[in-house]
């Protein structure tokens, strides 16, 4: 019997409108390194990984002056969304890899992720039939707007988790998931086009510090935890 490989596909072709800066958000320094950096040394430090592809766009010009970290590849094949990138990625690299792979997909706006994390998810997926993510059990009272800046009800949160990445799947039946996708706007992580093929992908408990940086406030905490001040 084979054992399956551990890859890992971090996209990376965003523009990050919501930080409000020219320079694509994955690149901003944070303790001084590029997002994208901290990421990819993660990875490269991630025992269980075996490789490690990050997908930008093609017109991409910074990702020439990060340091290449070992077994990792640049795939130049970005999409217009964060599925068509993964999906693109996942095409590219189809032939080098078998369908019952895993891969594990992340954000680069994730550098909080550490190791353990990676370690964690996959002692807790590796023999799942589906595949999981990483998610944390939402904590606030919400919400729902009545679309005018009100509140109409109250949403119960009992049965509520905040997906984070990285999202672990057999790369077969993800690349299958991502390409039936017919409503893309419905499909903004991995797990929701596994949802839509009827699977029920495990949830795993992550941890608050590996939050998207959206917004440049989110900054400051990122660096507090990057430091190891929090
Ligand atoms: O914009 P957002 O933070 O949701 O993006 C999540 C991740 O998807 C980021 O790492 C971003 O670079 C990536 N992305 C991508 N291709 C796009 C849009 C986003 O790889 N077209």
């Amino acid at each position: 019997m084979s054992f399956p490989n551990y890859i890992a596909l971090i996209p990376a072709a965003g523009v990050g409108a919501r930080m409000g800066s020219e320079m694509p958000k994955q690149y901003a320094l944070l303790a001084g390194k590029p997002m994208l950096q901290h990421v990819m040394e993660t990875f490269a430090g991630a025992s269980q990984i075996d490789h490690v592809y990050v997908v930008v766009s093609a017109a991409d010009t910074y990702i020439n002056d990060l340091p290449l970290q070992p077994r990792t590849t640049i795939l130049r094949c970005g999409g217009a969304s964060r599925q068509a990138s993964v999906t693109n990625g996942l095409s590219a690299i189809q032939n080098d890899w078998d369908a019952d792979d895993w891969v594990l997909v992340h954000d680069a706006a994730r550098p909080g992720l550490t190791t353990e994390l990676i370690d964690k998810l996959i002692a807790f997926v590796k023999d799942d039939p589906v595949g999981g993510l990483l998610a944390v059990p939402v904590v606030d009272t919400i919400k729902r707007s009545n679309g005018h800046g009100r509140s109409e009800a109250t949403v119960s949160r009992e049965l509520l988790w905040a997906a984070q990445t990285p999202q672990m799947f057999r790369h077969g039946r993800l690349l299958q998931a991502l390409r039936a996708a017919t409503d893309p706007d419905s499909i903004t992580d991995e797990a929701s086009a596994m949802e839509a093929q009827g699977d029920h992908p495990k949830l795993v408990e992550g941890s608050p510090r590996n939050f998207k940086v959206t917004l440049p406030e989110d900054r400051l905490l990122a660096e507090l935890h990057l430091k190891g001040s929090l």
